[in-house]
């Protein structure tokens, strides 16, 4: 593990100032700990950055109550000038949109593999990258994301090493691996690459609260810069919950001192729980034997469990595991329901799912696994995300005449977990009819400004000025 001094009245006391604090959380700023506005390595928040950085071997650390959403736009803003070209992949989280807005960025995509077996798009593989990369010269920085929201994760170096051919920015959103570097079976940290820039949740995966997030720097040529954005843009708050803060400083104490021992016990949990899913029939759960191309890496916490064949889509099974039997999985797709198992989970709490699915299937006869959907391809770009965003004239109408029109919606799914349309793209036939066999299944579209997908956002006034 990193060479640490915990010995130094640093880390922990300042902490323990923090602890105080939280007893009586009123809302009032304490400049003399320190702020989210400037880098003070004297106040008690400028040594907690520090700590942090320490532990997790980069230069630099920054803390936020406002989640990865906020640092993804201040990183990417911190990298791009108006106007620049981004490559990001399709299935980003929505947060790499408003950058584009804000800045007028012009995205470009790189499709992550999709697995028809498994139904989850898996990651973007170095060959792909660099294809993209090719295509679109001009790009300025490149946005991906690692491990996708079902732990499957792609060779992260080869695609670092892609990136830093190009001489191209490269932001790692990992937002689902804060807890990586903290247990051999997990995988590389995104920040042990050559990334400018790696967001994590600290909260999703840790022990912090709700919102506690932390962005890590290798370049530090970018912090001056990020600090401006910070300052200017009004992405985060100026009445920061110093107890938010205290948590993310915790959960990476906690991932340090025990984290070895924690997530052994989870890794344990989960990989039985895989096992005896694995057992029960109608149900699978694929796990390291699944690797192909896309997916390299995998975190054993994540517990994706097909339920094709019992007739239901996941949805449906994981509305029954809530209401009956008060389990709340991570997300339901089409295909499959994801259970993330955490350093707070142990035998007990792996057992109620396995029984809770056993009761499930018992009363649902194995059937065919239904057809898989073909993802459509991605539609025409037309304008970028800012110009539809302004645009004077935006108007809702039936999907059905909205094809061969601009959308002024990003939606997207489960499956693939990526946009099937983005703002800018020209509607085509393909995606309208995969937007409503998926919310015709119960799928829930991300974005839709109408839940039942009867009405559609598009740009323009006349049949001449979109089409
Ligand atoms: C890949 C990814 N990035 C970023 C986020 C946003 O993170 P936060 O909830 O910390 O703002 C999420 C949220 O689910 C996510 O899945």
């Amino acid at each position: 593990m990193f060479p640490v001094d915990l010995s130094r009245p640093n880390l922990r006391e300042m902490l323990n100032q923090f602890k105080d604090i939280a007893r009586f959380d009123h809302s009032v700023s304490i400049p003399e700990l320190g702020s989210l506005f400037r880098f003070d390595e004297g106040t008690a928040l400028g040594q907690m950055q520090k700590g942090v950085a320490q532990i997790y071997d980069v230069p630099f650390a920054y803390l936020t109550t406002n989640g990865t959403t906020s640092l993804n736009v201040l990183a990417l803003l911190s990298l791009t000038r108006p106007g620049d070209t981004v490559l990001c992949q399709r299935d980003s989280h929505v947060s790499v949109f408003a950058p584009m807005i804000q800045a007028d960025l012009r995205p470009v995509y790189v499709e992550p593999v999709y697995d028809t077996d498994l139904g989850l798009s898996l990651g973007v593989t170095p060959e792909q990258l660099d294809q993209a990369l090719k295509a679109n010269p001009e790009v300025k920085a490149v946005f991906l994301t690692y491990p996708n929201y079902f732990g499957i994760a792609t060779d992260i170096e080869a695609c670092a090493q892609v990136v830093a051919r190009q001489g191209t920015h490269l932001i790692i959103d990992a937002a689902h691996g804060a807890h990586f570097g903290f247990h051999p079976a997990l995988p590389r940290p995104a920040q042990d690459t050559t990334a400018a820039i790696v967001t994590q949740s600290t909260h999703k995966t840790c022990s912090a609260l709700n919102q506690g997030s932390l962005a890590l720097f290798n370049d530090e040529q970018v912090i001056d810069r990020f600090y401006e954005m910070v300052n200017h843009l009004g992405l985060i708050t100026t009445s920061f919950s110093y107890v938010i803060l205290a948590s993310v400083v915790m959960a990476v104490l906690q991932l340090y001192e025990q984290g070895g021992a924690l997530l052994n016990q989870a890794i344990e949990v989960a990989t039985e729980v895989r096992q005896q899913i694995n057992q029960i029939e109608g149900l699978s759960c694929f796990g390291w034997e699944a690797r192909r191309a896309g997916f390299v890496e995998f975190d054993p916490l994540r517990v994706t469990v097909d339920v094709s064949r019992l007739g239901l889509p996941g949805f449906a099974i994981e509305k029954m595991l809530v209401e009956e039997f008060k389990i709340y999985p991570e997300m339901g797709t089409l295909r499959n329901v994801l259970f993330l198992f955490t350093m707070a989970d142990d035998h007990h709490s792996g057992q109620q799912v396995v029984m809770a699915l056993t009761r499930i299937a018992r009363r649902l006869p194995p059937l065919a696994p239904p057809q898989v959907l073909p993802v459509p391809p991605n539609p025409p770009q037309v304008l970028s995300p800012r110009p539809v965003f302004f645009h004077p004239q935006r108007r809702a109408v039936p999907v059905r005449e909205s094809i061969g029109a601009i959308s002024a919606e990003t939606i997207a799914c489960y499956p693939p977990g990526s946009a099937i349309i983005v703002a800018g793209e020209r509607i085509t036939p393909e995606v309208i009819a995969f937007l409503e066999e998926i919310q015709q299944r119960g799928g829930t579209l991300k974005g839709a400004s109408d839940p039942q997908f009867k009405s559609i956002q598009i740009v323009g006034n006349t049949d001449r000025e979109f089409r």
